[in-house]
Order: C-alpha cells, then structure tokens, then sequence
C-alpha cells in the first residue's frame, strides 16, 4: 500500500499489479505456498491472504481510476478550443493574368464564329518558315532568331504554323475561321519588354470573298471588346512573308483616349498586333486555290496586350510569378 502511495502513472500501477498478484507475484507465491500448512493453518492463512488480495485489488483498482480521471482531466485541460480565436484565412488560388487574358480574347473571337485551334510548340522548320512563304536562306528568317533542336526541327517562333497546320486538316473546306493562343520561343535578351518566351494569339479566316475590310473590321470590333467601346484602329502597311498586303495594326491609346501620352510616345496610337491577306503561295501551299479562296490573318502578343489592359511595366512578371503580382488577379 506504501509502494501504490508514491505512484503517479497507470503503467505503474500494471506494474504492481504483476508484482504482487501476478502468475510470479508475491502474494501468489504466498498463496501457492499453502499446501505445505498444517490442517489448523491453512483456513487462518487462507483467509488472511484472502482479505490481503482483495485490500490489493481495491487498492490498484481505486488507483488506477484516480490516475485515469486525473489524466482525463489534463488531457482535457490541455486541448481546450479558444472558440475567440479568430478563424485562420483560407487562401485560395486564381488565374494566372496570361490565362485571364487569353480568355477574354477566345470568347470575343468565339462570339464572333471562330474557334480554337492549337499546334505543337516543338515544330519542324517546315511548318514555321518554309510554308510560310520563307524558304532557307531567306532574310526574313533573321528576323526571328530560333532555338533549334536539330537542324530541321525548332521551338516555333511564332503562333503562324496553325494557319497551315489548320488549313492541310480543313482539307479545302471554307469557310477557316480559327484563332490560335500558344507559347512561342525567340532567342532574346530578357528585360522589361522582351521574354525569350512569350504568348501569341494567331487568327486566320479563309473563304470566298474575305477582304480586308473583314480584318479591319473584325479587329476593331475586337479593339472595342478588348479595350473600350470607343476604341478605333488604324492600319498601318508593313511586311510581313507570308501576308500581301501587310499591316501592322494600332489602338487608340487607352491612356489618354489618342490625345498623346508618354506612353504612345505622344503619338496617340499603339501597335498591337501585325496582320495581312494570307499570301497566295501560303494558301497554296497548304492546299486552297488562291484564284478561289482569300483570308486574312493577323498575330498578336498576349502579353503585350495584357500589360497595356492592367498597366503592367514589365514583361517579366508574368514569368517570375511573384505572388504578389499574381494575387492582384483574384477579381478580375
Ligand atoms: N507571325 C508574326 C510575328 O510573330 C505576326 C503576324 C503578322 C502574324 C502578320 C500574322 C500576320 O498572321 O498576318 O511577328
């Protein structure tokens, strides 16, 4: 009983419980030992040992429910709910402002009867130059340098290969009506305005009749939905290898409504996307009679877009993905 005083912990009292009733115990051993008594010993011994065993019992017993109580009880103490606490915040994710931009884009030009096309990032020179009207050797070429895989097989420069992808797979059916969103990859210095990986989104419309005015059209309504309802465009020529004629396209500047700002360098106006009437030796190419068929296309950066609409300074944040940039997306 002395020794069950000092006790703290229930293993503790298991313990004492195999010292002294177990098989080896002492008070087994004792009762054990029984056989060996005289006839007049036995039932005073057998009795004795009896209320002894049951003093022990009651003892461990007794003990063990306080230990289990008191352990109960620090348990309980210990895992108390402040119900005050204030509740932890749940953060959730959101688009990325590329994937949020690209979006908006597909549903303007979903509206308008286009669907979407895709293509492999890893392309043949084939389908980036050589059917674009840009055979080897020609100068154009250097005006997108490429990381090359082997001699004949690139990271595409450009979103343009859909067209001609997209045009060998319509098999000469018109109306092609597709635009095309998708990296792209050009040997470049990075810095504020140039990435070596970037974002295009390519458009090429093909049928009978389709002008120009169609491309101008379809852009400025695109320039309206993208930008502002009072938007307008302007064409300016250009080259381009596999569109005659060329044109690079401006928005009125959504800064200062074509007034003239640091932005538009006091211009009025900002280039948004380069665009033309798909060659005839493009179209041919890629299996449409361009007696019959005419198209137009156009290719627009996405980031390009993206950092006029959000006034983003910096090309390289939507690729370093610092939280605190891409949590400022969670509305839009
Ligand atoms: N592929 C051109 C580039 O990356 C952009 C472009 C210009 C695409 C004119 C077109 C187009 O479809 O007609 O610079």
């Amino acid at each position: 009983m002395a020794e069950l005083e000092s006790v703290q912990e229930s293993s503790q009292v298991q313990e004492l419980r195999v010292k002294y009733l177990g098989k080896k115990g002492r008070l087994t051993e004792i009762l054990r030992g029984m056989g060996k008594l005289s006839a007049e010993e036995r039932p005073l011994i057998g009795q004795l040992a009896n209320e002894v065993r049951e003093a022990v019992e009651n003892g461990l017993e007794q003990k063990k429910q306080t230990i289990e109580k008191a352990e109960i009880e620090a348990k309980l103490a210990k895992e108390t709910i402040d119900v005050t606490l204030p509740g932890r915040m749940i953060h959730t994710g959101n688009r990325h402002p590329l994937t949020l931009v690209i979006e908006q884009i597909e549903d303007i030009f979903l509206g308008l009867g286009f669907t979407v096309a895709e293509g492999p990032e890893v392309e043949s020179d084939y389908y980036n130059f050589e059917t674009l009207n840009l055979p080897k050797e020609h100068p154009a070429r250097d005006m997108q340098d490429s990381f090359y895989i082997t001699e004949d097989i690139l990271l595409r420069t450009h979103t343009s290969p859909v067209q001609v992808r997209t045009m060998e797979k319509m098999q000469g059916k018109v109306p092609v009506k597709i635009i095309c969103p998708g990296r792209v990859y050009r040997r470049d210095n990075d810095d504020a305005t140039h990435s070596h990986v970037f974002t295009q989104v390519e458009g090429l419309m093909v049928g009978e009749n389709v002008r120009m005015s169609d491309l101008k059209g379809i852009l400025l309504e695109f320039a309206r939905q993208m930008f502002s309802d009072d938007a307008s465009i302007r064409l300016r020529p250009s080259f381009f290898p596999f569109t005659e004629p060329s044109a690079e396209v401006d928005v009125s500047c959504m800064f200062c409504g074509g007034h003239g700002c640091r932005v538009c360098k006091h211009t009025g106006w900002i280039e948004i996307l380069g665009s033309g009437m798909v060659h005839p030796r493009v179209l041919e190419m890629a299996g449409y009679d361009p007696e019959k068929y005419t198209g137009f296309a156009f290719g627009m950066g996405v980031e390009r877009i993206a950092m006029l609409k959000y006034n983003i300074d910096d090309i390289r944040h939507f690729y370093t993905n610092d939280l605190r940039f891409l949590k400022q997306f969670n509305r839009v």
